[in-house]
């Protein structure tokens, strides 16, 4: 039950000896092997190399590669794909001049998602979910994280996370799901943010750790949402039910939320558009991966997170889609590589660095995904005829896939 890909035209990515994440200058270095060869077997990588050492043997499938390239899947990270309806209404009202804040005050943003998902059954919005779900993996994702925190109560936090839970159950895709309860203050609790926290700490993340329907932990730390010390106060809940931090912070104002990230050993900190020169110290040295959501900077018109400079100074980054109906409400990966280059001055090579090993850190799977190394889920992506990998963000906006495969096999459109 083998299947060897042939005369690729370049393989991607390949690292013969395993590794957790590259940063700083490392990010630049991406091995690849021109006129190679990749032999699946039980829907792992089996083996690869140079084309003149490709093994002869009886092979259940051979797929001829000549002129196109294969890489491992994209690692999205950080997004919020199973929501309700959507918000083309707001996306309307900035055009015309409102802000995403002035939206969010005005009973738009999350709270507008919040209310739709409450009313939407489960099953309506496995549906709904599903049909994203299955997008992304034609555009080249193979392995995700899912929040939930467009419930903002006990039912609708649990019904998030059972979809994904769900969609994990039914689709070859890694999925790691996360609870954002701490997303939004309910309209219920505007008075009394306090509260809101009580029913997070006290109800729902016990019920959450209980039906093991979470990994991660996530809280927006931001002003007018959670402050560092209330993020503390999640966090600690959290890991007393065994799930690790992954956090929003830095998305509009910088309040100490990366500190309290790395105090409590977060996996990553996303966002990151505001950094100042203490939030890139603090990330030195720690086992924290900085992700940065560029659809998000991009669909907002709010700064990019500044990964040249934190590159430079020697950090890790991943990317991220940030898949949602309010500030990010695109799941392409692809676009998410090109926007890196093109307005962050990534390097094609940092980018599919940031978007395959270090996303699949940043969701705990570097050992499963993410890199060309035997062993690993043979989670691929397949080009069309293409000259260089660098074409992919160069044609943004183009889809340069002609197949992905999952665990080895073909996903059909
Ligand atoms: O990651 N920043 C907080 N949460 C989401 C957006 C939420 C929304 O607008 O629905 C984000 O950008
Ligand atoms: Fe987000």
């Amino acid at each position: 039950m083998a299947t060897l890909f042939k005369n690729i035209k370049e393989l991607i990515q390949v690292r013969t000896t395993p590794i957790s994440f590259v940063s700083g200058d490392e990010m630049n270095i991406l091995p690849t092997i021109k006129n190679a060869f990749l032999i699946v077997e039980d829907g792992l990588i089996a083996n690869f190399g140079e084309m003149k050492e490709c093994p002869i043997d009886d092979f259940t499938n051979v797929i001829d590669a000549t002129g196109k390239m294969i890489l491992p899947t994209w690692c999205d990270s950080h997004t919020h794909l199973v929501y309700a309806g959507n918000r083309e209404g707001e996306f309307a009202d900035r055009i015309s001049g409102l802000s995403y804040e002035e939206i969010a005050e005005n009973g738009g943003g999350i709270i507008n998602s919040a209310k739709k998902l409450q009313q939407t059954s489960e099953d309506e919005l496995y549906k709904q979910s599903e049909v994203r779900l299955k997008e992304v993996i034609q555009l080249g994702t193979g392995a995700i994280e899912i929040k939930s925190g467009y419930g903002l109560t006990a039912e609708a936090e649990l019904k998030m996370l059972r979809v994904i839970k769900k969609l994990k159950e039914n689709y070859p895709i890694e999925i790691k799901a996360t609870f954002l309860g701490a997303h939004a203050i309910p309209l219920e609790y505007k008075e009394n943010k306090t509260g809101y926290i009580d029913l997070l700490v006290n109800n729902i993340i016990p019920k959450v750790a209980q039906e093991k329907l979470a990994e991660y932990i996530d809280v927006f730390c931001e002003t007018g949402y959670f402050s560092a010390t209330d993020t503390k106060k999640i966090l600690e809940a959290g890991k007393k039910h065994g799930l690790t931090p992954k956090i929003h912070v830095n998305q509009f104002t910088a309040i100490d939320g990366i500190q309290v990230g790395i105090q409590f050993n977060a996996l990553s900190v996303d966002h990151l558009e505001v950094m100042r020169d203490i939030d890139i110290e603090s990330l030195k040295k720690t086992n924290t991966m900085p992700v940065a959501l560029p659809g998000c900077s991009y669909f907002l018109n709010i700064p990019y997170t500044p990964a040249r400079k934190m590159i430079d100074a020697g950090l890790p980054i991943a990317l991220a889609s940030d898949f949602n109906p309010g500030s990010s409400p695109s799941g392409n990966m692809n676009f998410v590589i090109a926007t890196a280059c093109i307005k962050m001055k990534m390097t094609p090579q940092e980018a599919i660095n940031a978007s395959t090993i270090n996303g699949a850190y940043a969701m705990g799977l570097e050992t499963k995904t993410g890199t060309i190394t035997k062993g690993k889920l043979a989670n691929l992506i397949l080009t069309k005829p293409i000259n260089s990998y660098a074409f992919i963000p160069y044609s943004f906006g183009s889809n340069q896939i002609e197949k992905v495969y999952l665990k080895g096999i073909g996903i059909d459109g």
